[in-house]
């Protein structure tokens, strides 16, 4: 059992980096410079941050290349390419009563769906959204899956006569898991790792769908997990469930991944397997990949510090959980040699991952003259008292920087999964309609990392070939989805 890690970000090595300002503390700094000393450091930053089509380009292919390696054998990429031992995707004749468990992040959701089979579809669905206590995110195995236990058991208690469970079924549940799994059939996996600011002990190693079975259990809930499933694989079953062109699904979220739709024959991995010629889906757990990525000082200090060094590198510089955090490091350094927030250091500015993604987007937001909602931000968030005008706009362009880099490099992961399967079956993708389904906050509430993301898909696949492609948003898609895939797997499919 590995101990459980009680903070997710090593106490900051600020006090030490603070030439001359005493750590924490809104003293007056001896040797500030005007906010001009900040302007070398933005105009590093916005160089090595541009990812032009030529850096596109090589992470394009890099990935593609690497998702081929890890086809071939577990651990001969950086991407995994999980088998989600999906072979069937919902075809719309399911029926009847399905619940979904979704955990990825600080909430856990629970969800019940009414399906009326071909004509009626989806006739009722219902949810609600339990947040997870930072102790639970670092406490052991069993407090996690029995306070999710406990949120599903009270859940089910408030199921109504609008749902209808059939006499001698048992209620089933799709179980949307989001973090790196062995899938091992499609109702069981072991966990490979935790990420995005989960440790919770023990979990490592084992069968997450047993640790729930156990706590469900516990609870007297009696309940059957029918598939386990990655997010990125639950919204590719939702978003075809209602458009069969979809082929791609990507999470940009807190954390980010993408799946796509992927012939078992071109998987020497699964060879074994005997599966003939079908369609499987693919988790590339693309959060893993780094190969070429343009990374400056900031990443690698916050990767350092973080609770798992070296890993999931791509995942910190595209996704939600990281790119504040990235902007405050370069505030930082940029308020140790200028006076750019007045002449004292704003203490909470030291506090890691205090600067959130969703401020930086409410601050892009602002189109006015005088920043006014920059300047509400600072104060409030960094307790930046003091900054002037064109403090506000550098912290913009400081953003700008981060986002523009994330959203471009996530344009490339999905130019690069459209051309690796192009490649494979000429017509495939560009051919016809194809339909990349998104979801995720990062995604969904930031309007300049959506377009930066869109512009670089379009420059990279070219006029022609991006006329085929639709990249659509498809809200919270993964709970529905994974219901669908409980329904698609049922044990009582044959009665539907
Ligand atoms: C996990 C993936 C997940 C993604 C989006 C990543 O941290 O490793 O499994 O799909 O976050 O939620």
């Amino acid at each position: 059992m590995s101990a459980a890690v009680t903070s997710p970000i090593a106490a900051t090595s600020f006090a030490q980096q603070r030439r001359g300002c005493r750590a924490g503390s809104a003293v007056r700094c001896s040797a500030a410079a005007p906010t001009s000393a900040a302007a070398p450091i933005l105009a590093d930053l916005r160089l090595q941050c541009a990812a032009p089509l030529p850096v596109l380009r090589r992470v394009a292919d890099a990935m593609a290349a690497d998702m081929r390696a890890g086809l071939a054998a577990d651990g001969a990429g950086e991407l995994k390419m999980i088998p989600s031992h999906v072979y069937s995707l919902p075809t719309g004749n399911e029926t009847g009563l399905f619940y979904a468990l979704d955990l990825g992040g600080t909430n856990f959701r629970v969800l019940r769906v009414q399906l009326g089979g071909k004509d009626k579809r989806v006739v009722d669905t219902e949810f609600e959204q339990v947040s997870i206590p930072k102790e639970i995110m670092r406490g052991t195995t069993e407090e996690l899956f029995d306070f999710i236990a406990m949120g599903l058991s009270r859940f089910v208690a408030t199921e109504s006569d609008k749902f209808h469970l059939p006499q001698g079924r048992k209620r089933e549940i799709g179980f949307t898991f989001s973090f790196p799994v062995k899938q091992t059939s499609i109702d069981s996996g072991i966990l490979i790792k935790w990420t995005k600011g989960f440790a919770v002990s023990g979990t490592a190693g084992k069968d997450v769908v047993a640790c729930l079975n156990a706590a469900m259990e516990r609870q007297g809930l009696d309940m059957r997990v029918s598939a386990l499933v990655n997010d990125t694989v639950g919204t590719l079953a939702g978003a075809h469930y209602w458009d069969d062109d979809t082929m791609v699904a990507v999470i940009l979220g807190t954390g980010t991944n993408a799946c796509y739709i992927e012939q078992t024959e071109t998987i020497p991995k699964l060879q074994h397997l005997v599966l003939g010629t079908r369609n499987t889906i693919i988790n590339t757990e693309w959060g893993a990949f780094s190969d070429g990525l343009p990374l400056t000082e900031f990443d690698r200090e916050m990767d350092g510090e973080s609770i798992n060094p070296g890993e999931q590198i791509f995942e910190k510089t595209i996704s939600g959980m990281y790119l504040g955090e990235i902007v405050r490091r370069v505030l930082v350094k940029m308020a140790q040699v200028s006076d750019l927030f007045g002449h004292s250091f704003p203490k909470k500015l030291a506090e890691p991952f205090v600067l959130r993604t969703p401020h930086l987007c409410a601050m892009q937001q602002d189109n006015s003259d005088n920043l006014g909602e920059v300047e509400s931000i600072l104060n409030d968030i960094i307790g930046a008292s003091q900054a002037s005008l064109e403090a506000r706009k550098t912290v913009i362009q400081v953003s700008d920087s981060i986002i523009r880099r994330g959203g471009r490099l996530a344009g490339a992961g999905i130019a690069g999964i459209l051309e690796k399967m192009e490649n494979e079956s000429k017509g495939q993708i560009f051919g016809r309609r194809t339909v990349v389904a998104m979801d995720g906050g990062l995604y969904e509430n930031y309007p300049q990392y959506r377009e930066y993301m869109k512009e670089a898909v379009v420059e990279l696949l070219g006029p022609e070939q991006s006329k085929h492609i639709a990249i659509e948003h498809t809200k919270d898609g993964s709970g529905i989805g994974a219901a669908l895939l409980a329904a698609a797997n049922s044990k009582y499919a044959a009665q539907f």
